[in-house]
């Protein structure tokens, strides 16, 4: 039982992101809509349920933990779970605990995550216009989340910012975003927007920014060095040569990295999503909860591994959307 996880496409799962809780306080209009029926609160994983699912995906190889959610600040009693892990990191096991979080209770915990071991943080934010920020993330406030930001720095954490690109919403922004986290040593993402949850299909065309165009309107400021960088993620990373300035671009659309897929997912009530962009799911509540042994679990973890598909599915190249997941993000945690 100890080989690693293995794909059938030859890809080692080393990569766990766990979503502890469907709930957010903000509701960003790509990522949900404004009236979100959630979970039962009866229907989630038990904190010491998760601490056993995610301490069996590391006796099975994952090094790398990311905790999302929802927000996963909000899933009470969460720095008990981190706590937890933390002790995967001292043995070990564990290379890297981190956690995509939008910032709103960053003030409240970071110095507690920085002593259970994290790192960095990514922080989910689209734009620096308070106006905007409202907009987009409809309940949310940027200088709670800005206040976030500088208590992770306090605390010591690394932070990367994630920017969805959004056509006709932050396109006039991307210098500025730029040159804040250049300013404030920040790495930057930009993610392309993916047809997810339940919007129309128009919608998300509409919306969508493609990463290439995004490339070329940095370079015709900036000299641009492609770096070899990888932080385990699907970012690909330059350097803007003048303000040395690190850029990542995650672009599931204009350039597929499914070949390099190194992680599986797991939601609040014990589903194993191994691909972000396909319905297939594999349940490991069940075994979870027939037996206090991991015997069974194992196996099944095992078994879901078998069935990871290639890729995605997503496509916008025909001006319709095609591969869309009804799922919302919330679900699986980006
Ligand atoms: P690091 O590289 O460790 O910083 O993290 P990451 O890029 O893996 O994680 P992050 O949570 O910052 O990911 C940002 C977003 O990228 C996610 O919320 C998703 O929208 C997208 N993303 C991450 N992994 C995948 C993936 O496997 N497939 C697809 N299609 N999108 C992904
Ligand atoms: N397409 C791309 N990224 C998305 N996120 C949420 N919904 C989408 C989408 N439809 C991103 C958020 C956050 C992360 C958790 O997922 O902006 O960075
Ligand atoms: Fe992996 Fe699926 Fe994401 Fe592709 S879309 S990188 S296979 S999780």
């Amino acid at each position: 039982m100890t080989a690693p996880l293995i794909d059938p496409f030859a890809r080692a799962i080393s990569y766990l992101r766990v979503s502890v809780t469907d709930r957010c306080d903000f509701r960003c209009t790509y990522c949900m809509s404004e009236h979100m029926t959630f979970l039962p609160k009866a229907e989630l994983l038990t904190l010491e349920e998760l601490d056993r699912l995610c301490s069996a995906f590391i006796r099975l190889g994952v090094e790398k933990l990311r905790v999302t959610g929802g927000e996963p600040l909000v899933r009470r009693g969460i720095m008990t779970f981190f706590r937890a892990m933390s002790r995967h990191l001292q043995s070990g096991a564990l290379k890297e605990l981190t956690l995509t979080t939008n910032g709103s209770q960053l003030a409240k915990y970071a110095k507690e995550l920085a002593d259970c071991g994290v790192r960095r943080v990514n922080v989910s934010l689209d734009t620096l216009d308070p106006a905007k920020f409202a907009e987009v993330t409809r309940w949310g406030r940027l200088p709670q989340v800005m206040e976030g930001i500088r208590a992770a720095k306090a605390a010591g954490l690394k932070v990367k910012i994630n920017g969805v690109a959004l056509k006709g919403f932050n396109e006039d922004e991307l210098f500025r975003l730029a040159e804040w986290c250049a300013a404030e040593g920040q790495d930057l993402t930009f993610i392309e927007v993916m047809p997810m949850g339940d919007m129309g299909n128009d919608y998300r065309i509409d919306q969508y920014w493609p990463l290439k165009d995004l490339r070329e309107r940095l370079a015709e400021r900036f000299t641009l060095i492609d770096l070899t960088d990888r932080t385990g993620g699907p970012a690909r990373y330059v350097r803007l040569a003048e303000t040395g300035q690190r850029i990542g671009f995650i672009t599931p659309l204009t350039h597929n990295f499914c070949e390099s897929c190194n992680r599986v997912r797991l939601t609040c009530t014990g589903e194993l999503y191994m691909c972000l962009g396909q319905e297939d799911r594999a349940d490991l509540r069940k075994p979870l909860r027939t037996s206090t042994d991991d015997a069974q679990l194992e196996v099944a973890i095992r078994e879901a591994i078998t069935r990871k598909p290639k890729g995605h599915d997503f496509d916008y190249s025909r001006q319709t959307v095609a591969g869309q997941m009804p799922r919302h993000m919330s679900h699986t945690g980006g």
